[in-house]
């Protein structure tokens, strides 16, 4: 590629402010996205250059505060294996469930367990508008699981206990409360 081509895409990414946690429109339940269009891909690249500058594995749409049903994942080594899924859908889950640790870029520096399904399977549009079946076990079968639960208005830490969720929140509220000075 080159140089002149990638400052041209460079100039078209955008990394956009995220929601932090306990912000109340973390809670917000996303609409379906109506059309895969101009709107919707600027919005893709847009979350891929965030997800990518935050090292997260994954974001979605509601923590950039757009209520769509939009996610990106990467869970890749080489951060070279992005997933778009569109409105997505889950259409089988594994009996087995685990207990596994998730942090989340809404809620920095918070690592806790999640019961989540050992492995699902998805149907989402991808970044074209094509519908596409996603099988997933391991870390991208949690991650999928996450990232869906952002897009109805969950946030990870609320599966901990009121204590622990609570602590947390102040944790959150004293962080955000110094990094505005
Ligand atoms: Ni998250």
């Amino acid at each position: 590629m080159s140089l002149v081509l990638i400052l041209t895409l460079e100039e078209f990414m955008a990394v956009l402010p995220l929601l932090y946690f306990p912000d109340p429109k973390l809670n917000t339940v996303a609409k379906p996205v109506q059309a895969v269009d101009a709107r919707i891909k600027q919005l893709i690249v847009d979350m891929l250059d965030t997800m990518y500058d935050a090292k997260g594995i994954g974001l979605a749409a509601t923590q950039v505060n757009v209520h769509e049903q939009l996610i990106v994942i990467d869970v890749s080594e080489d951060r070279d294996q992005a997933l778009v899924l569109i409105n997505p859908q889950t259409v089988w889950t594994s009996s087995e469930t685990h207990l596994n640790e998730e942090g989340c870029l809404s809620v920095p520096g918070i690592y806790d367990g999640v019961q989540r399904f050992d492995a699902i399977k998805v149907v989402a549009l991808d970044g074209e508008g094509k519908s596409r079946t996603v099988e997933a076990d391991k870390l991208l079968a949690v991650c999928i699981q996450h990232e869906m639960d952002h897009l109805m208005g969950k946030v990870f830490v609320e599966y901990l206990s009121p204590l622990k969720r609570n602590r947390i929140k102040k944790k959150m509220i004293k962080a955000q409360r110094e990094d505005a000075r």
